[in-house]
């Protein structure tokens, strides 16, 4: 067990750390030559897919809809089937295992309505794979862990190739430091942050843009992992309903780097503050306005924005392998979990 573990107390530790070979690996697997042509000639694209591999799409959906004005819909493989109006251009599955019986159906589901398909899957020969016209292979290696990690990365890594050859390769250089930005993230110290969120009942995650998405997918680690309630939201959202909740015992966990979003999401968390809640921000080591509202700011490098949808993954990641150990959790086995879902 240790030797598979090479020497980590779990396989998600591991599994997390082989991240900068796997984001490398996903990036370079897809080139113009593999490009299918569906993808090329496609004005709309329609994403579907279920738990992480859905936050993968949901990713997409906001950087090819930046990149290249391809207007993108997005659809949880369980919802999808409920939808009455058929799309025409092209679906892309998402899928680590290849198995997820929703996400196949609605594959299956567009080649019943002749509409070209893509799997972006980890698994070779996976019926996933069977059933798509085309398959982006994402070869992250086996995963373990039932919480994904390097699944997810290598996901987003894939999707993000995609979106730059289909730009014409305009963020090929950004791409190029994905591996260094994740490597030397990884030795972030995130103890003062692990301490609040072990204390913690409730968790909101909060972000703007591509960061909502990985907010999602950060409060998802947390909640499967720690067994701690973590809830991701929109920033703008939480005024609508959730500022009811918020109070000094509610830590807020949010993404706040330079950007388009960086202003308005500033005075999001202000009025956040304002109710007591602890904070927790991701954002720009020496942001002094920053540094100011936050307890406690986990710095992200200054990078490309693709760049820093990585890095703050993983240090999410982190944080919640990181508050799950310190309450003894089971981590590579959570309670109620599978790593592949085959029934509806
Ligand atoms: C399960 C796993 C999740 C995963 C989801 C979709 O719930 O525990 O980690 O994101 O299924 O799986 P897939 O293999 O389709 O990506």
């Amino acid at each position: 067990d240790t030797v598979m573990k090479s020497g980590f107390p779990h396989f998600m530790l591991k599994e997390i750390f082989e991240q900068p070979d796997v984001i490398h690996h996903a990036i370079h697997s897809i080139t113009e030559e593999t490009l299918p042509q569906s993808l090329l000639n496609a004005n709309s694209i329609m994403v579907v897919g279920c738990g992480s591999s859905y936050h993968a799409g949901m990713i997409f959906r906001y950087l090819l809809e930046s990149a290249c004005g391809i207007p993108v819909r997005l659809e949880l493989g369980s919802e999808y089937k409920y939808s009455a109006v058929p799309f025409n251009d092209v679906i892309i599955g998402v899928s680590q295992s290849g198995e997820t019986a929703d996400t196949l159906a609605a594959i299956k589901k567009g080649i019943c309505n002749n509409v070209k398909t893509v799997a972006v899957t980890n698994v070779l020969n996976s019926s996933i794979t069977r059933s798509a016209h085309d398959t982006l292979l994402m070869h992250a290696g086996p995963e373990i862990s039932v919480a994904s990690s390097k699944s997810f990365i290598a996901q987003v890594g894939v999707l993000m190739q995609v979106i730059n050859l289909l730009a014409g390769g305009t963020c090929t250089e950004a791409l190029s430091h994905a591996r260094q930005a994740i490597e030397q993230i990884l030795i972030t110290d995130l103890s003062k942050a692990v301490d609040l969120c072990s204390n913690a009942e409730h968790l909101f995650y909060v972000g703007r843009g591509v960061f909502y998405p990985v907010m999602m997918e950060g409060a998802l680690k947390m909640k499967e992992i720690s067994y701690i309630h973590a809830e991701a939201y929109a920033a703008g959202e939480l005024k609508h309903g959730p500022f009811a909740l918020l109070s000094p015992q509610t830590p807020v966990i949010a993404v706040c780097v330079p950007g388009t979003a960086y202003e308005v999401m500033l005075g999001n968390l202000k009025e956040m503050k304002s109710r007591g809640t602890p904070l927790i921000a991701l954002g720009i080591q020496d942001d002094i306005d920053l540094n100011d509202i936050a307890d406690i700011l986990i710095p992200v490098p200054e990078a490309h924005p693709w760049i820093q949808v990585l890095t703050t993954t993983v240090l999410l990641q982190l944080l919640a392998y990181h508050t799950a150990d310190s309450l003894g959790r089971e981590i590579d086995m959570p309670r109620n979990l599978a790593k592949s879902v085959t029934v509806e």
